[in-house]
C-alpha cells in the first residue's frame, strides 16, 4: 500500500464501488455483475485490474479503460487505472450467459411471453409490400426510444428486411456463447432476418425455418428489459403470424395500409387472423395518406378512406373497436431519413409526417387496460436497463 489513510478494507470497498459503475459497453451491465472483473490491486494510487474479456480481440477495451480509469480516479487518492485484459474461460462465459439469463434456466425461454413480462409487443402488419410497414416501424421505434422507452425491433421481413438500413445499424450482432447482442442505432436494438442470411443470397424459408428462427430471435437474443418490441412482419401474414401468435400470444397487431388498398380484403385477412389467434388488433395506420402542396392544400394521391374503413371493418369482424390511430402524409422526407438511416421523427421532427408518426408513438406508450395492476414499465422517463 502507498501512503492512503484510508484502511484497506475501506479503499477497497471504494474501488469495488467504483468498478461496480461501469457498464459494459456492449451488455450494458455492471462489469462487476458480469464476472469480468477477475480482481484488483492497488498500490501507490494504482489500481491494477485484470479484467476478462467476453470474447478475445474484443473492440471495445479502450472504452472500457476509459470508464474504469474514470470511475477509480473518483476516489480521493487515486490517480490512475491499468487494465491487464484476459479472456473468459468457456466455464466463465456459461456462467455469464447464465447470469443474462437471469437464472439457472436451461431451456431458452422468450422472456416477452412469460406472465408478468413488462413488455408491450406489437406486430406491424399489412396485406402486401411497399405501403410503408417498415418505414412506420422504424418511426415509431426511434419515436417510443426518444421518449426514454427501452425499445426493440424484430425484422421479421424476409422479402425486405430493411429494417438494419432505416436505422442506420452498422454492426452486426454479436455473440456470447449462443446468446446473441443485438446492435443498437437511436436508441433502439435491432435483429433483422437478413443479418443471419449469408450475403444477399434470396433465401427461400419455409414455414418450419421461419418458425425456428423467429423463436431464435425472440429466445437468444439478449433484450434486456424492454418497454416495447416491435417486429416487422412479412406482408401477407400467414405463416410467420402463426408462429408469432404460437410465441408471443401476448403481441398486438398494428395494421399499416394505404388510403387505396383493397381495403376490405386486407380488413378481412387480418381480423380473420386474429380472430383464429386470439390476437388483439390495437389498430391501423393509414400511410401515404396524401401530399401537402406549397399552398398548403392537400392532394390525395391515393384515394382517401382506405384506413377508416378497415379500421371500421375489422371492428366489426372481431367485434372489438380498432381505432385509426393515425394518417401519414406522403413527404420525400420520410424515404430520405429512411435511406440515410435516420428516421424522419429524429431527422426532422417538426415535419407533418414526423407529428403524425410521433401521435402514433403516443398512443402505443399507453398502458393497456387488460393489463391494469400487472407492473408495466411503460411511461417511464427513465431508461433501464
Ligand atoms: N409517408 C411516406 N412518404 C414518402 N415515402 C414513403 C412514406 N412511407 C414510406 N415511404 C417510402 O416508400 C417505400 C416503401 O416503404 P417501406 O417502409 O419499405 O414499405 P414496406 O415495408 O411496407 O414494404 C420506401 O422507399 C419508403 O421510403
Ligand atoms: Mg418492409
Amino acid at each position: 500500500m502507498g501512503s492512503m489513510s484510508a484502511p484497506a478494507s475501506t479503499l477497497e470497498d471504494a474501488i469495488q464501488a467504483a468498478l461496480a459503475t461501469v457498464d459494459d459497453p456492449e451488455i450494458r451491465r455492471p462489469i462487476t455483475e458480469l464476472g469480468m472483473v477477475k480482481g484488483f490491486t492497488v498500490s501507490d494510487g494504482l489500481v491494477k485490474v485484470d479484467l476478462l474479456l467476453t470474447v478475445a480481440g474484443c473492440p471495445l477495451r479502450d472504452k472500457l479503460t476509459t470508464d474504469i480509469t474514470a470511475a477509480v480516479t473518483e476516489i480521493p487518492g487515486i490517480t490512475g487505472a491499468e487494465i491487464n485484459f484476459g479472456v473468459m474461460s468457456e466455464e466463465q462465459r456459461k456462467a455469464l450467459q447464465t447470469t443474462l439469463r437471469g437464472g439457472a434456466a436451461a431451456e431458452p425461454v422468450i422472456p416477452f411471453a412469460q406472465p408478468g413480462s413488462r413488455t408491450r409487443v406489437y406486430a406491424v402488419a399489412s396485406g402486401k409490400g411497399g405501403v410503408g410497414k417498415s418505414s412506420v416501424t422504424v418511426n415509431l421505434a426511434a419515436a417510443l426510444a426518444k421518449r426514454g422507452l427501452s425499445v426493440g425491433v424484430v425484422d421479421a421481413d424476409i422479402y425486405g428486411h430493411s429494417v438494419p438500413r432505416m436505422l442506420g445499424v452498422q454492426s452486426p450482432p454479436t455473440r456470447v456463447e449462443d446468446m446473441i447482442m443485438p446492435p443498437q442505432s437511436h436508441g433502439v436494438k435491432v435483429i433483422s432476418i437478413g443479418m443471419f442470411t449469408a450475403g444477399n443470397a434470396a433465401v427461400v424459408w419455409r414455414g418450419p425455418m421461419l418458425h425456428r428462427a423467429l423463436q431464435q430471435f425472440l429466445a437468444d437474443v439478449y433484450w434486456g428489459d424492454l418497454d416495447v418490441l416491435l417486429l416487422d412482419l412479412p406482408p401477407g401474414t400467414g405463416d410467420v403470424a402463426i408462429s408469432l401468435a404460437q410465441l408471443l400470444p401476448n403481441a398486438e397487431i398494428l395494421v399499416v395500409t394505404t388510403p387505396q388498398m383493397a381495403a376490405a380484403e386486407v380488413a378481412e385477412r387480418a381480423g380473420a387472423i386474429a380472430l383464429q389467434t386470439h390476437q388483439r388488433l390495437v389498430g391501423v395506420v393509414e400511410n401515404m395518406s396524401w401530399l401537402e402542396l406549397p399552398d398548403g392544400s392537400r392532394m390525395e394521391v391515393f384515394g382517401a378512406g382506405g384506413g377508416e374503413t378497415v379500421a371500421q371493418s375489422l371492428t366489426q369482424t372481431v367485434g372489438a373497436r380498432v381505432p385509426l390511430l393515425g394518417q401519414i402524409p406522403l413527404d420525400t422526407r420520410v424515404r430520405e431519413a429512411g435511406d440515410a438511416g435516420t428516421p424522419i421523427v429524429l431527422a426532422d421532427p417538426s415535419a407533418p409526417a414526423a407529428k403524425a408518426l410521433d401521435e402514433v408513438a403516443d398512443k402505443l406508450a399507453v398502458r393497456r387496460e387488460s393489463l391494469v395492476g400487472k407492473p408495466l414499465g411503460l411511461m417511464v422517463n427513465a431508461k433501464r436497463g
